[in-house]
């Protein structure tokens, strides 16, 4: 890892920091002999339903942003161009990692046909669009998943109990998510440059609507899915689905606030002060690095705390 980088991300405030001074891509590479277990969050049904549901989706939607992006790395001015390079990048490798990881839910016993079709799906649908569209539905998948991301970093207890190479890989997309969170909304803003300030506005809250409209119907129905096949009745998997999902202390009810952030004119990704939760990211994946490989490898960011050595054991 580029230690200098680093700890110039370290040392600047939120506001000065742009996407390339908060990016690195990371070597990680998970180790598929290790993903096997049905309910591998802790034996929780409900909570491995929800990620496996993301993780089936994660290669084709990547894909989409992938393609979404690259036609304006060329347009856009150096830095910018840096960014969506890095963003390439670290989502490629994000979808090489899932595609691994959605084998070992195939191959603990279900089937995603189902989940697969839904995104090929809403793929299609933005397929015939233009550039800005789809660029923008981009910017609004990239806000919730840096919410969900930033969710699973601050609160440790959603991926508590889970196996240490899989807790590795889940940590490391949230960090990158987090990290280039801002990078879709800066292309837009490019791309959008000419618009007013309140058809940008419009546009984009229109869109944050529809996507997480489709996203929480789709993802939801993902979820319910792959629980009937662990046996519930439709009824029961989405009535529990949707209970867990908004619970106290659960990722949906907790996404709310920033999630609502977004629909705020003049908001900008970098003005949710994601820099501790990053560090903290690093550091537990850094972590976890010295227990499983006996190396913090490139993931450190500062020496991780004995707690935090601790923590992951816990
Ligand atoms: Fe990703
Ligand atoms: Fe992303």
């Amino acid at each position: 890892m580029d230690q200098t980088n680093s700890l110039s991300v370290i040392a600047a405030s939120p506001g000065e920091q742009t996407g390339t001074q908060r990016m690195h891509v990371r070597q990680f590479r998970a180790k598929p002999a290790q993903q096997a277990a049905r309910h591998w969050v802790r034996g929780d049904m409900f909570a491995t339903a929800f990620l496996n549901a993301l993780s089936v989706v994660f290669p084709r939607g990547e894909a989409f942003m992938i393609e979404a992006l690259r036609p304006w790395k060329d347009r856009a001015d150096c830095q910018l161009a840096q960014d969506i390079a890095t963003f390439i990048t670290q989502e490629a490798a994000h979808s090489r990692e899932h595609v691994g990881f959605n084998k070992a839910i195939i191959d603990a016993g279900y089937d995603i046909e189902a989940l697969d079709r839904a995104i090929k799906q809403f793929v299609s649908f933005f397929s015939g669009c233009g550039e800005v569209t789809k660029l923008g539905a981009t910017m609004c998948i990239e806000h919730l998943t840096a919410i969900v991301a930033a969710e699973i970093l601050k609160n440790r207890e959603h991926l508590e109990g889970t196996d240490l190479e899989l807790r590795k890989l889940w940590l490391w997309h949230a960090v990158e998510e987090v990290e280039h969170k801002a990078v879709a909304f800066d292309v837009w803003m490019f791309a959008t440059r000419e618009w007013s300030g309140a058809r940008r506005w419009l546009t984009r809250s229109a869109l944050l609507l529809a996507v997480s409209l489709s996203f929480f119907i789709n993802r939801t129905r993902g979820q319910v899915e792959l629980l009937q096949q662990d046996g519930l009745s439709k009824p029961t998997a989405w009535w529990k689905c949707i209970r867990h999902g908004f619970a106290k202390g659960a990722i949906g009810r907790n996404v709310m606030g920033p999630w609502a952030e977004f629909l705020r004119p003049g908001f900008h990704p970098h003005q949710i002060d994601d820099s501790e939760l990053l560090i903290r990211g690093e550091n537990m994946l850094a972590a976890i690095k010295l227990v499983t490989e006996g190396s913090a490898g490139d993931a450190v960011r500062t020496t991780p705390t004995l707690s935090e050595k601790l923590a992951v054991n816990a």
